[in-house]
């Protein structure tokens, strides 16, 4: 393991990219993000299915704008400047266009961000206001805004900072060496949300470039997760109208699909998905059991462990990584509607004492 705090994750592991001398490092300090064992859930797992597992999360809302979107736009961005662009443009979720904009601001080039009108998390719109972006919200999906991006970015030589722009795989594919720095070696399992199947493919690829460096011995299973009403890759055809409150990867037609796909079967991994509820269940069990606050999609990762833990589909003893790629506090509306509202009292100190002496 190396002493990284505070290190740009481009000079971290410059020697994996696609930087030179020439390149602009744009930073937020982004990357070396915590990866935290998480023993009260291994205990929870064990309790219910008898098998004991290690399993590590790794905590991407600790990035600067809270989602490992970061990575692959320090790179996205910094290679844009170096080329000379007039300006950045990106469909969003939400957390794409939260970073973009960012990094945007800090390197002085105009941001452009198109997305589905009411259905991002008011965290990362506000995020990409303050930072000065365009925002174009329109009355359409995810898919539909990115097929527009697309055109435009040909039309009229914007950069386009979506995942199709292979910097941003590249910038991400360093949240496997950290995890693969910090083990001393590649997980069992890698467990990881799936919404444009971007993340999925940067990780496969980076830790086959860790092992091809003799930086790590063994290959992960990629063990992706979508939501059950937006599971395009599980169903194996687009989804026209994807559904489910997890707002990040609600996409019916993955740009990176058949990466998606190839990473599943090369690494032996499966690509399966989790309803609404097990997403929503285990987003509460990382607040309460480990003290980490992500934002429903990121969750996903978890729900699936969950999932595959409960029908002993896992090898006893494994070692597992699941990336929770975003912050809760992203989305505080969805975690007040589901966990509910605080007690509310008259400033009385025995009405408060009452409450706090409860069993
Ligand atoms: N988790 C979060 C919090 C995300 O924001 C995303 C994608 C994913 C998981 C899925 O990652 O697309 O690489 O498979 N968000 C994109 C966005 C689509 O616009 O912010 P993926």
């Amino acid at each position: 393991m190396q002493a990284v705090a505070n290190q740009p994750l481009i000079e971290r592991y410059r020697r994996f990219l696609p930087v030179s001398e020439r390149t602009p490092v744009i930073t937020l300090k982004e990357g070396s993000t915590p990866l935290i064992r998480a023993r009260r859930l291994e205990h929870r797992l064990e309790e219910e299915a008898g098998v004991r597992l290690e399993v590590h999360l790794k905590v991407e809302g600790a990035n600067p704008t809270g989602s490992f979107k970061d990575r692959g736009m320090t790179m996205a961005l910094s290679k844009a400047v170096e080329e000379g662009t007039e300006g950045v443009i990106c469909a969003s979720t939400g957390n794409t266009s939260a970073s973009a904009a960012a990094y945007a601001a800090k390197a002085g080039v105009p941001c452009f961000v198109v997305i589905p009108d009411g259905n991002i998390a008011m965290g990362k719109l506000a995020q990409a206001v303050m930072h000065g972006a365009r925002v174009l919200a329109i009355r359409g999906n995810f898919d539909r805004a990115l097929e527009m991006v697309v055109r435009i970015s040909e039309r009229i030589g914007m950069t386009l900072v979506n995942s199709l722009n292979p910097y941003r795989i590249d910038g991400q594919k360093s949240a496997a060496w950290e995890i693969a720095d910090d083990l001393g070696d590649a997980p069992d399992y890698h467990f990881i949300p799936v919404g444009n199947a971007g993340n999925i493919t940067a990780y496969w690829a980076g830790y086959r470039i860790y092992r091809e460096a003799g930086l790590s011995r063994s290959l992960p299973k990629m063990m992706g997760f979508q939501a059950a009403g937006a599971a395009p890759i599980v169903e194996g055809a687009p989804v026209a109208d994807p559904k489910t409150i997890a707002t990040a990867i609600k996409i019916g037609n993955p740009a990176s699909w058949k990466k998606a796909v190839a990473a599943r079967d090369e690494s032996g991994g499966v690509i399966e998905k989790v309803t609404d509820d097990e997403i929503l269940e285990a987003y509460r069990l990382l607040a309460a059991l480990e003290g980490v606050f992500c934002e429903p999609a990121s969750a996903a990762s978890v729900a699936g462990l969950l999932k595959l833990s409960r029908a002993r589909r896992l090898a006893a003893g494994a070692r597992l990584a699941c990336t929770l790629t975003g912050h809760g506090l992203k989305d505080p509306e969805r975690a007040i509607t589901f966990a509910g509202e605080p007690v509310r009292l008259e400033a009385d100190f025995d009405a408060v004492l009452k409450e706090v002496a409860r069993p």
